[in-house]
């Protein structure tokens, strides 16, 4: 055979050169070439330990022999539910292919070169590779000590050329939330030509009390609030996520999105999902986060310090040698956590809350990585 001919590279936008793409956790059928025949706990990827709601399975079988038409371009069924449920017009949600999806959208509809995005670091990545892509300017703000947004530093930041300032709570990977009432007050402080966006993908998992973005957008307030299915709702595996936000967001996005972008089973399994999800939820995010904070104390009983976490998976900063040994160690023993450099945080381990199995088997191979001297 020839040799395959190169891309030449002047072809590639030369924007893209700076853009790191986004490193997801190693897919199981790897790690099992890795690792052979032993027993896999994966923790690594926020997934929920449980399979989709009884309903979503039975809708997404009901699917499979439909496959030859095309989805409802603009999922307009799971639109008009998702408003029913939330009080919003239906006209203010778009669906998207995951909420990475929609991000990448917002910055590709919304920012152009020498534009600005604002957002907290550490924390979850996608609106870095989705801001520079664009050869916009992304700008990273620092932590509280607890691991939420320090939000009057970001509003601060928020300069004339900043379109976006980005608020994920609770935050990926560090798993605090914000306030409701210093999310208020960050709204009223923001620069009138700034969108703010609220991503709550973990907001299921939030103690009630806390913010909620729905009631904002209810309220009047001008933001995007994003949400997913992927996480409490246990349907990473269809990529469906939502947002909603002022008047004119879907418009705003249609000239880069692909018409069907969001699968008919995925929008099937959303709908029968979201019909159940006031039986269903509760006990399972109950299980979630008893799971979370018994991982927490036992590694505190360790002698690590977990950052409090509402959402469903803790943070821990070990230092950056001892991150890397940690994670091999575990690895070896078939538990696989994630190291969280890509989020900004070098030093640090994100571990998922699961099963109180996987719970076990994480203390116990921690427990013996950490006996042997790691
Ligand atoms: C904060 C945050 N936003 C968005 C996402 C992406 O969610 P989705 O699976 O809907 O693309 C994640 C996934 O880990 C996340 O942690």
């Amino acid at each position: 055979m020839p040799d395959a001919p190169s891309l030449a590279p002047a072809l590639v936008r030369p924007a893209l050169a700076s853009v790191q793409a986004y490193v997801p956790g190693r897919p199981l059928s790897a790690l099992r070439r890795e690792l052979g025949e032993i027993p896999i706990t994966r923790l690594a990827s926020n997934e929920g330990p449980y399979p989709p709601f009884p309903a979503a399975v039975r809708a997404i079988a009901d699917q499979a022999a439909l496959q030859n038409l095309y989805p409802d371009p603009g999922a307009w069924a799971l639109c008009d539910a998702l408003g029913e449920e939330h009080g919003v017009d239906p006209d203010r949600i778009v669906v998207g292919n995951g909420v990475d999806s929609l991000i990448r959208l917002l910055c590709m509809a919304m920012l152009d070169p020498g534009d600005e995005l604002v957002m907290g670091w550490p924390s979850f990545i996608s609106y870095r590779p989705g801001t520079m892509a664009q050869g916009a300017i992304w700008t990273p703000v620092g932590l509280a000590p607890d691991g939420t947004y320090d939000l009057q530093a970001l509003a601060a930041a928020a300069g004339p050329r900043t379109k976006i300032a980005v608020v994920v709570s609770p935050n990926n990977p560090t798993g605090g939330a914000v306030s409701g009432r210093d999310l208020e007050g960050f709204l009223d402080a923001l620069p009138p030509h700034v969108l703010p966006v609220l991503d709550e993908a973990y907001f299921e998992f939030l103690p009630a009390g806390s913010h909620d973005g729905m009631a904002l957008v209810r309220a009047g307030r001008s933001l995007v609030v994003m949400r997913t299915f992927s996480k409490a709702f246990g349907l990473a595996g269809l990529r469906i996520g939502w947002m909603a936000g002022p008047r004119g967001l879907a418009r705003a996005l249609s000239p880069v999105r692909n018409a069907f972008d969001v699968n008919a089973v995925a929008q099937a399994a959303a709908l029968a999902s979201l019909a159940d999800a006031a039986v269903e939820l509760p006990p399972r995010i109950q299980a979630v986060r008893a799971e979370r904070d018994r991982m927490a104390d036992g590694l505190r009983a360790l002698g690590l310090e977990p950052l409090p976490s509402q959402a469903n998976f803790v943070f821990v900063e070990v230092g950056e040698e001892r991150a890397a040994a940690l994670d091999r160690a575990l690895t070896a023993r078939g538990v696989i956590v994630r190291p969280t450099a890509a989020f900004g945080a070098p030093g640090g381990l994100r571990i998922t809350a699961g099963t109180p199995e996987q719970t076990d088997r994480l203390l116990a191979a921690m427990h013996e990585a950490m006996g042997e001297g790691v």
